[in-house]
């Protein structure tokens, strides 16, 4: 039934190659661990993505319970935890994944580091790579307001104080995140947009180029 339907697919869009580019793409010794175990440092780009996909996958289901306003926010969160079916292990999945996504990107980031892997041809990526590290730090601080607990009130009131403190442009910026004289009404709607609008489209596009350059460019060469 299944091979029916493909096969049905496939006569009209020629399918195959597509899926087959990716499924047959050969990668070179040094990097697989059945070789050498050492090629396990490899994995974490990959592992990040998978802990991304997570990210957005669980977020998804968050939103559809999540209130993003100074009198509903805690609350709707407290229920989603507390009486939706699978609520808890949804937020959890989210709240953890956010933590590790930040430790398997790091990890990623030292082996390209350690490697050397950031040098010619591949500084581009590099920068592509730096932007992305700066978009998942803005996910992890935007989404930690949204509980609108204590803990998330005041660590973003000290968040916006660092920014004040910037030189010259910070004050603005500030003012920008917080919408207005006080941490409040504005400034939950702009971080709940930021975390779930503005940073995942800019997070998309930069991982989009970063696999188009990887695959254009093959993975680096042995040490
Ligand atoms: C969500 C974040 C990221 C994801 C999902 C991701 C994913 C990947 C994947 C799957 C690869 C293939 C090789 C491997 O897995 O090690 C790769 C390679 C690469 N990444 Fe990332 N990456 C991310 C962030 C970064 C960051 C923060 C940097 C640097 C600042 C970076 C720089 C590079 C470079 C230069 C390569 C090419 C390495 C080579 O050819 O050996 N990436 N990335």
């Amino acid at each position: 039934m299944l091979r029916a339907i493909y096969d049905w697919v496939d006569e009209r869009l020629d399918i195959t190659p597509i899926w087959r580019d990716v499924a047959d793409h050969e990668v070179p010794e040094h990097v697989n661990p059945a070789h050498h175990f050492s090629a396990f440092i490899y994995c974490f780009g990959g592992l990040t993505f998978f802990v991304v996909l997570i990210q957005i996958l669980s977020g998804m289901f968050l939103a559809m319970y999540y209130v993003p306003d100074i009198i509903n926010a805690n609350e709707s969160v407290k229920y989603l935890q507390d009486e939706v079916a699978m609520g808890a292990i949804v937020r959890g999945m989210h709240h953890w994944g956010a933590s590790v996504a930040i430790v398997m990107l790091f990890l990623h980031t030292m082996r390209v580091f350690f490697t050397g892997s950031y040098k010619n041809p591949r500084e581009l990526n590099w920068v592509v790579g730096v932007l992305i590290f700066f978009v998942m730090l803005g996910l992890g601080l935007t989404g930690y307001l949204l509980p609108w607990d204590n803990k998330a009130y005041f660590a973003t009131k000290v968040t916006i104080e660092i920014v004040n403190s910037v030189p010259f442009i910070g004050e603005y910026i500030g003012l920008l995140l917080q919408g207005g004289d006080i941490v409040g009404a504005q400034t939950i709607a702009r971080f709940f947009a930021i975390h779930v609008f503005f940073l995942p489209a800019a997070l998309l596009g930069l991982l989009g180029a970063h696999f188009i350059i990887i695959r254009r460019q093959g993975i680096s060469g042995p040490l």
